[in-house]
């Protein structure tokens, strides 16, 4: 089993307490409510999985900060040393939890000096664990993986999501799915960016593409494909950083085939 930095330990072990909270709570009777956009939802699950990431992460590191999706930005820097952020999904797949399908994950990726450094993104029904190292490679269950070899597009099985906002087609996202369709290809849409992109850096899937993701989808998936050999971009082909509004993410031999699809 490949060893892991005491960082991504620390990643692994708060991916696990908050998958078992999960796991215990899916399908039993709990609370919901919608955000901004009616089907944008978060359940009590959301927040005490949050709560629990975060507790265990400062309870070993009270100078590293967060970014997380229910509670936003938190943590006191330690301005002497090297800044530390954890950018956290504590319930990625929140629509598919709360109306028991079981398609779900933990997110948590830790940011050295403003780098993706490691990711975990853990399904907890599955129990599989996928971490990644920044120039460690990735790993799912301690053996390590690799994105497909797959040549072409017209070869390819792909996976994509929708933001709740697709009613107003952002980035022209509905014309993208319609072009991808009448392409005739196998594609996916399972409700978690970050199943996505754990599955594209395993080689289940060929390609993903999404837009309007925030930082807690994409941090640790990201990391994962590219150390696992694959390509991330915006739809433009210049390099993804976390507040882009365009994703995607392949095996790199498909790469460009894709993205001439969304110019
Ligand atoms: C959502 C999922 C989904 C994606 C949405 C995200 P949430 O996250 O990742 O696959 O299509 O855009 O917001 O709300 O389940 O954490
Ligand atoms: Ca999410
Ligand atoms: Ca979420």
């Amino acid at each position: 089993m490949h060893s892991f930095s005491p960082l991504c330990r620390t990643a692994i072990e708060a991916a696990r307490i908050a998958g078992n909270l999960l796991r215990d709570g899916f399908g039993t009777s709990f609370s919901i409510s919608s955000k901004k956009v009616r089907h944008d939802l978060v359940t009590e699950f959301d927040v005490r999985s949050e709560k629990a990431i975060i507790s265990y992460i400062t309870d070993k590191y009270p100078d590293h900060t967060f970014l997380a999706e229910e509670s936003g930005a938190s943590g006191i820097a330690d301005t002497s040393g090297s800044s530390i952020r954890w950018v956290i999904d504590p319930l990625d797949g929140t629509v598919n939890f709360a109306h028991g399908v079981p398609v779900f994950a933990v997110s948590i990726a830790a940011e050295v000096n403003g780098k993706l450094a490691c990711g975990v993104i853990y399904h907890p029904l599955l129990d599989e664990l996928f971490v990644t190292e920044k120039g460690r490679g990735s790993w799912l269950n301690g053996k390590q993986i690799h994105v497909s070899a797959t040549l072409t597009l017209s070869e390819s099985f792909l996976v994509t999501g929708f933001p709740y906002s697709v009613s107003n087609n952002p980035s022209d996202c509905i014309d993208h799915f319609y072009r991808f369709l009448k392409l005739g290809l196998p594609i996916r849409r399972l409700g978690s960016a970050a199943l996505d992109l754990a599955y594209t850096a395993a080689g289940r899937f060929d390609g993903f593409w999404e837009v309007e993701l925030s930082p807690w989808d994409v941090a640790a998936g990201i990391l994962l494909v590219e150390e696992a050999g694959g390509k991330v971009t915006q739809y433009s082909g210049e390099g993804y950083s976390l507040s882009d509004k365009t994703i995607v993410a392949t095996n790199g031999i498909i790469h460009d085939e894709i993205i001439e699809v969304l110019r």
